[in-house]
């Protein structure tokens, strides 16, 4: 074989895209491409794009602008487009931009080898079905190369749950979980890599149920068993729906030690009516409870939560709701969006709030969420934590990790490497991470 090809990615969206590319990458590496951290030299360019608000699916389309000169300079150059917007406007996509050599959606990237051989061969090539095989047994067996401590493993894809905003049902499909022993088989792969600790994944990650010996498997008992492995430290999962937190999910907080005291649990608003027209199926109140019931589990768990602002028809005393929740939550970290229309779904059709309007309840929401996550960053100081390291901090013999509550931490200690797991005391805490000193 000649010199490899070389293959540049860019990632967009969620963690989910995330852990996609790599297996996308890996799928092209058994085509003998290598990755490049630059689209100058590729020989191939691949978007993984986003469609859950309006800016990030017109990104996609002025970045595809850019890479015009490239393919004039160099005319074996191919480009895809995969992800969420190949999925919702792939055949779009084809038409108005003839630089495009192949789309491939998130449920069909495993063909993602044979497209590049079709538009290799002059054609172009677009696959966003839903095959009735599953992916995951047609990509191919994992490289043994080394990895860096932390590792994304979906676990589930999908949403069932329709809320009135939302494109993920439509651009993902229907739920699914993946069986029981193909994740712990993946899982234990990661560990032996050197992963120490494990993102579960999934658009509704919570509603996992997968299949073990003809029964089926809530996360809990998944996140449970992953917990024997040796050599795995910690496990998180994202995204999880308020509906479906289950009591041994709730329980686990409290009683695996391996599960990390952080919980994303987006909520979107504050305001019942507003709950009941984003099709949401909970209650602020009963988010609350749930919360409670949460802490009460895993006292020191940092929460963390999704908002979207001047959704359709949100009166102003709809949006104060929104605050007082934010108020009686208290939030670690927080995602906070003007609400997007997006083509196909309910919300898209109804009255609008004015942009300016949207603007100001966005403004005075991130400010309350800022002051917030201060503050509970602010608590960490003189307090004792695990802190998994990843790479070198800002100067000389720093290091940086992020701490069991995921806060990002530095530490300055001789001899700390990617991979080290401590136990550090805060000393202080500034604008985005806090500093620390190895106990
Ligand atoms: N499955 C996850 C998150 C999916 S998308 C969940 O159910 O929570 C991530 C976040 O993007 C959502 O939580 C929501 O806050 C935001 N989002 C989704 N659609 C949006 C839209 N049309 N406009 C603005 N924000 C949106
Ligand atoms: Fe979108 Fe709602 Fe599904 Fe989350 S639960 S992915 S917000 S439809
Ligand atoms: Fe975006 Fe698709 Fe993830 S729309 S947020 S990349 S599931």
């Amino acid at each position: 074989m000649g010199t490899p090809r070389k293959l540049f990615i860019k990632t967009y969206g969620c963690q989910m895209n995330v852990y996609d590319s790599e297996r996308m990458a890996e799928a092209m590496g058994g085509q003998g491409y290598v990755t490049t951290d630059s689209p100058d030299d590729a020989d191939m360019i691949l978007l993984n794009t986003c469609h859950i608000r309006e800016k990030a699916a017109e990104k996609v389309y002025s970045e595809l602008g850019r890479f015009r000169g490239l393919k004039a300079a160099n005319p074996d150059l191919k480009i895809g487009v995969a992800g969420c917007v190949a999925q919702a406007e792939g055949e779009e996509i084809m038409r108005r931009q003839p630089l495009v050599d192949l789309v491939v959606g998130p449920q069909s990237y495993h063909r993602l080898p044979e497209l590049e051989r079709q538009a290799r061969a002059g054609g172009r090539a677009l696959d966003t079905d839903y095959p009735e095989e599953d992916k995951f047994d047609h990509l191919a067996a994992r490289p043994k190369a080394r990895r860096g401590p932390t590792a994304f493993l979906t676990v589930q894809e999908g949403c069932d749950k329709f809320c009135a905003f939302c494109v993920v049902p439509y651009t993902r499909g229907a739920e699914v979980s993946r069986p029981v022993d193909r994740v712990v088989t993946e899982a234990r792969d990661l560990v032996e890599r050197g992963v120490r600790e494990i993102t579960l994944l999934g658009q509704n990650v919570n509603a996992y149920h997968g299949a073990k010996d003809g029964a089926e498997w809530g996360l809990a008992r998944l996140i449970r068993t992953l917990a024997r492995i040796d050599g795995l430290d910690r496990i998180r999962f994202t995204t999880s729906h308020p509906n479906d937190m289950e009591d041994d999910l709730i329980a686990a907080h409290g009683d695996c030690p391996k599960l990390m005291p952080y919980l994303h649990l987006p909520v979107q608003s504050g305001s019942d009516a507003v709950l009941k027209r984003m099709n949401r199926s909970h209650t602020a109140e009963s988010y609350l409870r749930l919360i409670e019931r949460i802490r009460a589990a895993r006292p020191d768990i940092v929460i963390s939560g999704d908002f979207i602002v001047g959704f359709p028809e949100e009166t102003a005393a709809d949006f104060e709701a929104t605050m007082d929740l934010v108020r009686a939550v208290e939030y670690g970290q927080c995602y906070s969006f003007k609400y997007s229309p997006r083509p196909g779904t309910p919300a898209a059709e109804r009255p609008q709030v004015p942009e300016d309007e949207k603007d100001a309840r966005l403004q005075r929401l991130q400010a309350l969420l800022r002051d917030q996550q201060r503050a509970v960053q602010d608590r960490m100081v003189g307090r004792e934590v695990g802190v998994l390291f990843e790479k070198p901090g800002r100067s000389p013999g720093q290091m940086v990790g992020k701490s069991d509550h995921l806060h990002s931490v530095f530490v300055a200690a001789e001899g700390l490497r990617p991979g080290d797991m401590r136990r550090v005391r805060i000393t202080s805490s500034a604008a985005n991470s806090l500093e620390g000193a190895l106990i």
